[in-house]
C-alpha cells in the first residue's frame, strides 16, 4: 500500500542583523564584503559567501562568471573549494550567503542553488559536521541548521554503496 510521507523543517527567521549573535553578524558582513568582490559582468548578480571554520578563521569567496556561461562558479562553491584546499583540517561550522544587485542589497535572502547544496552536503559528510547556513537579505535573515533540510533525500557517499555491498 502506498503512503504519503511529509518532510518538514524549521529554521529561524530574523528581521535585522542586530538580532543575531556577534559571530553570525560578522559572518554576514564578510559575505556582503565578498559579494562586492564578485566577478559577475554577465548577470550583474554579485554573490558573496563567508565561512567560519572551527578555529574561528573566516574564509570568503564570490561568484566568478565566464563568457562561456557554464564555466562560471557560484560563491558557495568558490569558498568551499578555497577552504578545502587551503585549510583541509579546519572544519567549516557556518556559511553566510549575501548578494548585491544593481539595486544594492536585495530585501529578500539568497538561497544556494542545487549544485551548491550538493557541494555543501559533501563538505558536511567529509568533515562529519553540520554547517549552519545563514541566508541574508536586507530585511530578512534565515538561519538553518545544516544543509540536510534544503536537500532532503540527498545523494551522498552512502548512495554509492547501494550497488556495492
Ligand atoms: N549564484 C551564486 O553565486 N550563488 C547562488 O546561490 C545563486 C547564484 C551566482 C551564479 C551566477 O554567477 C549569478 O549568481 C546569477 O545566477
Amino acid at each position: 500500500m502506498s503512503r504519503i510521507i511529509n518532510i518538514s523543517f524549521s529554521y529561524k527567521e530574523y528581521e535585522s542583523l542586530e538580532e543575531l549573535n556577534a559571530d553570525d553578524q560578522e559572518l554576514i558582513i564578510s559575505a556582503r564584503a565578498a559579494a562586492g568582490l564578485a566577478y559577475a559582468p554577465y548577470s550583474k548578480f554579485m554573490v558573496g559567501a563567508a565561512m567560519r571554520l572551527e578555529s574561528g578563521r573566516i574564509v570568503h569567496g564570490s561568484n566568478v562568471e565566464n563568457a562561456a556561461f557554464p564555466s562560471g562558479i557560484c560563491a558557495e562553491r568558490t569558498v568551499i573549494a578555497g577552504s578545502v584546499s587551503n585549510y583541509p583540517d579546519d572544519k567549516p561550522v557556518a556559511l553566510a550567503i549575501a548578494a548585491i544587485t544593481e539595486g544594492g542589497l536585495p530585501a529578500e535572502f539568497v538561497s544556494p542553488c542545487g549544485n551548491c547544496r550538493q557541494v555543501i552536503a559533501e563538505e558536511e559528510e567529509r568533515t562529519g559536521r553540520q554547517i549552519k547556513i545563514i541566508l541574508s537579505g536586507k530585511n530578512k535573515i534565515l538561519v538553518i541548521d545544516g544543509v540536510g533540510s534544503l536537500l532532503p533525500l540527498q545523494f551522498g557517499r552512502d548512495s554509492l554503496r547501494i550497488n556495492h555491498p
